[in-house]
């Protein structure tokens, strides 16, 4: 019978044993999750959920008409009475609406939510971006004080750190104002942009209508150079903006936190003001943000609350898994016993017989026979997830040499030693063993 795939850019999440890749596991899940839950908590956060969809307009007014995600990203349809539905491309909105829904602001001064869910967005999928993916977010909705930025990016910190990501990722911070010092700036940079236009991108040249502080974010070879001797926000910012920025850095090295100061980003969704900040990492092959944030003081209110400011924070949980994860290979020290692979049927009977003979030494050896060597790479998953030491792989021509090949697990690398149980026990498996 024919079988179903997952959409496109989509994933299960599996207990590790059935795993292909690591990151779907779903104790990897959890245990990440968890962190940064539990760091929330730690802070007087608490979990709020959302309906995963919402009227499409929420999006316009929050989000913003001229981003990519809802120009171009949004999973958007018609309920059977008409109306406009769009599953939620991030956490934010949604949390507001509910927040300003319930009349948060006539509880509590200060409103501190977490959330932990699915998002979907419309990209093409690839390493590290997905069509459904996963967020871990916070929002505070307070009185504006840069303290309030702080708090948020130290419990963001807190779980980076607890997950050994700290030395992997680099914090950037910025402050691109009110909107008027963002207006001002931002035809300084379209007249600069238009003078330089034959130099743009296609896609530039789009945004230098629609939205032209997104050519920042641009890493078309072609941009790059022109971006780079463009006017910087920080030009354009008034004492109070400069001071609410100057506060946060300072209040950031008192919390020993690392930040990089960076004039060019500007983050893309249309809420922000003054604070930006993102966390990028390399871990994922290009260089990715694996957590953003901002101040939005207007967004409450444009949602129907009173005049309360906020700020907030939201993190792709796959890419912070699959930092996590590497980095853990990376230390990983503790790998333990053997696995014998083998491939294709002739291969068994003497594979078999190397594993009793292995056992007899008092080892640990799981046996895994294959019955072809494309899925070599299903079982070198499996003596991943499995945390063994020594993959020892066994086919025919292994066979015919009368050699195994063996990959050791922890340093990656891999060599060929004798088919001799004694030798292998001596220079493989022992080495490795519980004992
Ligand atoms: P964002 O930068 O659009 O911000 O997304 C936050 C994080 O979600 C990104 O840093 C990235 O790790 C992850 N992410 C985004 N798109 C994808 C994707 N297609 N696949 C996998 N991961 C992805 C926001 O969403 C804001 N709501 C953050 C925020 C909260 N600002 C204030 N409060």
């Amino acid at each position: 019978m024919p079988k179903f795939a997952t959409p496109k850019g989509t994933f299960d999440i599996l207990p590790a044993y059935l795993c292909f890749e690591n990151w779907h596991s779903s104790e990897a899940w959890h245990e990440v999750e968890s962190t940064f839950i539990q760091e929330a908590q730690k802070a007087g956060f608490h979990r709020i959920q959302t309906p995963i969809f919402e009227q499409t307009e929420l999006f316009y007014k929050s989000t913003g008409e001229t981003t990519d995600i809802v120009g171009k990203e949004m999973y958007s349809f018609e309920d059977k009475s008409g109306r406009s539905m769009t599953l939620r491309p991030e956490g934010t909105p949604g949390t507001l609406r509910a927040l300003v829904n319930c009349s948060a602001h006539q509880t509590a001064n200060i409103n501190k939510v977490f959330y932990s869910g699915p998002m979907f967005r419309y990209e093409r999928p690839q390493k590290g971006r997905y069509r459904q993916f996963h967020q871990f977010g916070i929002e505070l909705i307070g009185p504006k004080c840069p303290y309030m930025d702080i708090e948020v990016i130290s419990i963001a910190w807190a779980a980076y750190q607890r997950l050994s990501l700290d030395r992997g990722v680099r914090l950037e911070v910025n402050s691109i104002g009110s909107t008027k010092e963002r207006l001002n700036y931002r035809h300084a940079l379209v007249e600069y942009f238009k003078s330089n236009q034959k130099a743009l991108s296609a896609d530039s040249l789009r945004r230098l209508e629609t939205n032209p502080l997104r050519i920042l974010d641009s890493k078309e070879e072609q941009d790059v150079e022109l971006i780079a001797s463009a006017p910087i926000i920080w030009n354009y910012l008034n004492t109070q903006s400069i001071d609410h920025f100057e506060t946060l850095c300072t209040g950031l090295e008192a919390c020993a936190i690392p930040y990089h100061k960076n004039p060019r980003m500007v983050r893309g969704l249309d809420y922000y003001n003054d604070t930006v900040f993102e966390w990028v990492s390399d871990d994922l092959g290009a260089k990715s943000s694996i957590g953003g944030g901002g101040r939005y003081d207007k967004l409450y209110h444009q949602l129907g609350g009173p005049d309360l400011q906020g700020v907030g924070f939201a993190c792709g949980l796959e890419r912070v898994i699959m930092s996590y994860l590497q980095q853990k290979n990376e230390c990983q020290t503790d790998r333990k016993n053997a696995i014998i692979i083998a491939i294709g049927s002739h291969c068994h009977k003497r594979a078999m017989a190397l594993a009793h003979a292995l056992r007899a030494f008092g080892q640990k050896i799981e046996y895994y026979p294959i019955d072809h060597p494309k899925k070599i790479k299903n079982a070198m998953s499996w003596a991943d997830t499995m945390g063994y030491r020594y993959a020892l792989i066994f086919g025919e021509e292994e066979l015919d040499n009368l050699q195994i090949q063996c990959k050791d697990l922890s340093s990656r690398t891999q060599f060929s030693c004798k088919l001799e149980p004694s030798i292998i026990y001596e220079n493989i498996v022992e080495k490795s063993s519980n004992k």
